[in-house]
């Protein structure tokens, strides 16, 4: 409990001595009068967990944020201008669907993604929300974390670097793009704002970008009225709720959390029963080494799922019912099944369709249409050089 409380003082004060001992530095810079950075305190929604996952070195600033919300959707992060090179991280996660693509997504049909090289991404995309609690690892195996040997891939800001360069992503090389938002007009001196110089640098690139990323936090739903006594749910909904909740229902939360975990996610790993052999070069297992960790991959949150198809690692649901029918009835047994699958036995949970229609209304209930458009997070209209959104971003429109 004490440690708890005393955890966002620790914080606090770690942003407070960072941005001090950099604004020293900064002093040798002719423009210095120019660096006052604003620091940036994430209000934590109730309920949510208190301890956050910001790095020292990167304490949110509100111009890091602003700086990064516009490199995040400015496709000459692709380190080219021709609009059929042009790719952001906005390309693949698009806030109306969640951050993810979106099965409607106009260049990625059926919401699977692959990149300017055309090399298709190795798994379906993830949504990019409240990421900041995220403490276990990124993507679905979980291999950029704190724990990888390699230093250079262990956090949100590295996933930046790697966006940049992969062929399956902008298939570009960072000193292309540092040049390039080094000369675009405007950039610099929002560099200079948020990180004390106006050289653009690859790094201050990726701390930009995470910082806003770490904004991008949905605690709005009407299932979170609920928790606050706003609203209530309908009967449908709270039926479903206690299905989602049960062993003997539909059994959901170990692994998905619940009003007790509102992250509707535990970001753990497991195997939750889709096939009985298991060779992804990509799984856990190939993280981990532990035989355990075959075929298993991250749980994702539920939270605004409904916008997030096609589902699982390999987008092999197109939706919504797809999964719950696969939960209800075809799970399958294997040595490396979850045993938090405790109906696998059974091949699943066995849902009626009054059950299944239950269960959905309630996931429906997470969705926070607040967030989907809330104008913070959204393409700013126009770039620090000028240039609308929908130059900057090429074949890909004004996806939004
Ligand atoms: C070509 C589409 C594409 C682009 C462009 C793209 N991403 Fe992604 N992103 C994906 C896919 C696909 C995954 C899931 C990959 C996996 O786990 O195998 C992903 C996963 C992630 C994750 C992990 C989320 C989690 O829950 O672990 C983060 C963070 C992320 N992307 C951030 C970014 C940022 C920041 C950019 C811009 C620099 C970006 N992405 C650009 C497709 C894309
Ligand atoms: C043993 C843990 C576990 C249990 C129990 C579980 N899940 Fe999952 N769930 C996962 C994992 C792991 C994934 C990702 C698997 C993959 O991609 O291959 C997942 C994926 C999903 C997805 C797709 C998410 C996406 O972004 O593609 C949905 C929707 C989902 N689960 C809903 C449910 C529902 C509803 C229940 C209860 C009927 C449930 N899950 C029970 C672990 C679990």
């Amino acid at each position: 409990m004490t440690q708890n409380t005393l955890l966002p003082l620790r914080l606090l004060l770690l942003i407070t001595l960072s941005l001090s001992g950099a604004a020293g530095c900064g002093d040798k810079e002719p423009d210095a009068e120019k660096y006052k950075p604003t620091p940036y305190q994430i209000q934590v929604p109730r309920f949510f967990p208190t301890l956050l996952n910001i790095p020292s070195d990167n304490p949110m600033t509100v111009e890091g944020i602003e700086l990064g919300r516009y490199l995040f959707y400015d496709g000459r992060l692709s380190g080219r201008t021709h609009a059929d090179s042009l790719m952001s991280c906005g390309s693949c996660h698009r806030q109306s669907r969640n951050f993810e693509p979106g099965i409607d997504h106009p260049v990625f049909q059926g919401g699977m993604t692959f990149g300017l090289s055309g090399a298709p991404t190795p798994h379906a995309p993830l949504p990019l929300i409240n990421l900041v609690w995220n403490h276990n690892g990124y993507l679905w195996n979980g291999l950029i974390s704190e724990d990888n040997p390699d230093i250079s891939r262990r956090r949100l800001e590295d996933l930046v670097w790697m966006g940049v360069v992969a062929p399956h992503e902008m298939n570009g090389d960072t000193n292309r793009t540092k040049t390039l938002i080094q000369n675009t007009p405007g950039y610099p001196e929002l560099f200079l704002k948020a990180f004390g110089s106006s050289t653009v640098t690859m790094e201050n690139i990726s701390k930009a970008i995470a910082q806003f990323v770490r904004t991008l936090i949905s605690a709005n739903s009407r299932f979170d009225k609920y928790m606050r006594g706003e609203l209530q749910l309908t009967q449908q909904e709270l039926n479903g709720f206690i299905l989602f909740t049960t062993e003997e229902g539909a059994d959901c939360f170990h692994c998905h959390g619940s009003s007790g975990n509102p992250l509707f996610t535990t970001n753990l790993f497991y195997n939750n029963g889709k096939d009985t052999e298991f060779n992804d070069p990509r799984d856990r297992y190939a993280i981990t080494g532990n035989v355990t960790d075959k075929g298993a991959y991250k749980a994702t949150t539920l939270r605004n799922i409904a916008l997030g198809g096609p589902y699982m690692h390999d987008g092999r649901f197109e939706t919504l019912d797809q999964v719950i029918d696969f939960y209800s009835h075809h799970v399958q047994m294997s040595p490396y099944v979850n045993p938090l699958m405790h109906h696998v036995a059974e091949n699943g949970v066995q849902l009626t369709p009054v059950e299944k229609a239950e269960l959905k209304a309630f996931i429906l209930s997470l969705q926070d249409d607040e967030f989907l458009t809330n104008p913070d997070l959204s393409p700013p209209a126009i770039f620090p050089d000028g240039s609308t959104y929908e130059q900057v971003s090429g074949r890909f429109g004004n996806l939004r």
